[in-house]
């Protein structure tokens, strides 16, 4: 019987676990700011961030060594957003004291997750879904 090879599982895997610990940052921050606990809403955003950018390098690897066509253009999004990113690591220095930037910074992450992150990752989807039952 064919067999899923173990290193394509753990890749995605890693790549569906960054996406959960992304959504679990995301309502830290947003419990964060609702709980008026402002150093700590600042103190996860720069985590946030990291994690994020560590995630597109995983995922732009993955998406190379199994030769996604669209991988140039997925790599420009990518990197599209770090000026979204450097905003958000703004805000985060300026919640303690500042309403606009809680409720800024708090639209600025959700929609980064959403859309950026989650929506733009649908358009490899199938193709690794594809890539996976080939190595069956
Ligand atoms: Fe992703
Ligand atoms: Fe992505």
């Amino acid at each position: 019987m064919a067999k899923i090879t173990p290193s394509f599982e753990i890749e995605v895997e890693t790549i569906d676990n960054d996406h959960r610990r992304l959504v679990d940052f995301t309502n830290q921050i947003t419990a964060a700011i609702d709980d008026q606990q402002y150093a700590e809403c600042a103190r996860l955003v720069p985590d946030f961030i990291a994690l994020s950018k560590r995630h597109f390098a995983r995922e732009e690897a993955l998406l190379d060594k199994f030769d996604y066509p669209g991988i140039d253009q997925h790599r420009q999004h990518h990197a599209g957003l770090d000026d979204k990113m450097e905003t958000m690591l703004t805000l985060a220095g300026r919640v303690e004291d500042n309403r606009l930037a809680r409720e800024t910074l708090r639209r600025e992450v959700f929609f980064f997750l959403m859309d950026d992150v989650i929506n733009e990752d649908m358009d490899f989807k199938k193709f690794l879904v594809d890539a996976r039952s080939k190595e069956k």
